[in-house]
């Protein structure tokens, strides 16, 4: 099973995840011998294009500088493309009958991937006709993998839910949340359960709080269209932000098993505690940007990127404290936020200790300088543990010093991008790394109350300029608590 067979099926193969992730995922895993010889892709889109051109339209997407044009070329002669109308039965007919024909070709023993990256509102019709036109029943295995966004509320996604499994069962479904692919997200589970150091540690006994930031420099760019319905509570917190949170909290698995470590994450999202209108002012805080300069360049606020954002009430920002009412966390909060155009772009995990009883080392003037653990996700990969040493000279003084481990490259490899990562597990079978229907419909009632709250009360946007770290009422919510967001810095800075 090390190098599966597999016709990969990519609807929406014009779009842009196509372009930028899927096609280059596909070749590292061809280039790394991770998948066999024996492979096609079929891409599926409405415009009229040709195997040619398609082809080379795959062929933009890679840059190796290493690979000849005849590597190149070999690669992308297993890509198909096929004009198709999701609503039209003839075209999953033609599919139908290309699908056989590959798999003669190919020998790829009637292993199906098809994979939704496109309009939301296809997800199911196109799953309910790949069963009702007999795709889905090949002689091997078939798997539906679905990109974001899953549903727009807990209703709409359990609909959605619901239309997909009329013809795929939950074994069958791999819903992507590309988090999970991530290097240092996946290290989570590692540097909690496998070192004796931390989980002794890892409770309301010795941790104060948590803190999750994911912070990115791009405005809306060219997806006003999709992010004004979203906005960064459905885009973030309700997919990414909370898995981070789950894999922090959850109990030990009993199994490396996907059945195990997803019903530990589920236990912590049933726990989230559940916010009302009265009390949300004191959890969350929404954010929209507004003009600003960064490195020297003017930019435009989030109603004026696109005619369409005029008098705009979409949140670009979000922070938010939540409480995990369970034995472990009671009383702990973990802080999130995540928003666009801020200063930086870092997704970065801070986990503060509680301070010792009783502490001697320090001076009148010296800060106090709790332990702290930091998981570096993106852009830097790595850990970094903040402790307190002697200060060097007379007399027992106390400074911060930090022990840092950067995930460096490998020999010159890069770091394995979330896409190939996920795509693989599909190919294999292991669906660890996505999203069961239970997170999914855990973290839709969450984020469903805090958008209720927010829909009776008007918000005063914009609120924070471009290039700063979020609005003010941001700090104020760990400030009231006694904490402060700890720096967004490089690491080893
Ligand atoms: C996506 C969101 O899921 O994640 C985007 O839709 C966001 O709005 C992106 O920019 C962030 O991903 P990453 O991997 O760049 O942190």
């Amino acid at each position: 099973h090390d190098k599966p067979k597999v016709v990969i099926v990519i609807f929406g193969a014009t779009g842009d995840l196509a372009k930028r992730k899927l096609f280059p995922s596909i070749y590292r895993l061809y280039q790394n011998e991770k998948i066999s010889k024996e492979f096609a892709v079929v891409g599926l889109a409405r415009r009229p294009w040709t195997n040619d051109v398609f082809r080379e339209n795959v062929k933009h997407s890679i840059d190796d500088a290493h690979a000849t044009d005849d590597d190149i070329d070999s690669f992308t002669s297993h890509f198909y493309y096929h004009s198709f109308d999701a609503t039209s039965d003839a075209s999953f007919q033609e599919l139908n009958s290309l699908l056989g024909d590959l798999e003669n070709t190919y020998q790829t023993e009637g292993n199906r991937i098809f994979y939704l990256a496109m309009a939301p509102e296809y997800f199911g019709p196109i799953a309910n006709s790949l069963k009702s036109f007999g795709l889905k029943n090949s002689a091997g295995w078939s798997r539906l993998v679905i990109e974001k966004p899953f549903g727009h509320d807990l209703k709409s996604a359990n609909e959605l839910n619901n239309e997909i499994r009329e013809a795929f069962d939950e074994e069958q479904i791999y819903r992507i949340d590309h988090y999970l692919g991530k290097e240092m997200v996946q290290n989570i589970e590692v540097i909690r359960f496998a070192n004796g150091l931390f989980e002794h540690l890892w409770n309301n006994r010795f941790i104060s709080n948590i803190q999750v930031t994911s912070s990115e420099v791009l405005g809306v760019e060219d997806r006003a269209r999709y992010y004004d319905h979203s906005g960064a509570t459905r885009d973030m917190v309700q997919n990414h932000m909370l898995q981070m949170v789950a894999l922090l909290a959850m109990e030990p698995p009993i199994k490396l098993t996907t059945d195990e470590i997803r019903s530990e994450k589920v236990k912590v999202l049933r726990a989230l505690r559940q916010l009302n209108t009265e009390d949300i002012g004191d959890y969350f805080v929404r954010g929209q940007y507004s003009d600003g300069t960064m490195d020297g360049k003017q930019l435009n606020g989030y109603q004026q990127e696109a005619d369409t954002l005029a008098g705009s009430n979409t949140e670009t920002f979000v922070a938010g404290k939540i409480m995990i009412d369970n034995y472990r966390w009671a009383g702990v909060p973990f802080y999130i936020r995540t928003g666009k155009r801020m200063a930086v772009k870092s997704t970065k995990i801070v986990v503060e200790f509680k301070d010792i009883p009783m502490n001697l080392y320090y001076t009148e003037e010296s800060k106090k300088h709790p332990n702290l653990l930091v998981i570096n996700i993106q852009p830097e990969e790595g850990i970094t543990l903040h402790l307190n040493a002697k200060k060097a000279g007379a007399g027992s003084v106390a400074q911060p010093i930090q022990l840092a481990y950067t995930n460096k490259e490998v020999d010159g490899i890069n770091t394995p991008e979330a896409y190939e990562k996920l795509l693989h597990d599909c190919m294999l079978g292991d669906a660890t790394n996505f999203t069961h229907w239970d997170e999914v419909a855990y973290s839709w009632a969450f984020v469903d109350a805090i958008l209720n709250a927010w829909s009776s009360t008007k918000a005063y946007f914009p609120n924070y300029p471009s290039g700063s770290m979020g609005p003010e009422a941001a700090d104020r919510l760990l400030e009231k608590d006694g904490f402060h967001w700890w720096p967004i810095i490089k690491n080893n800075e």
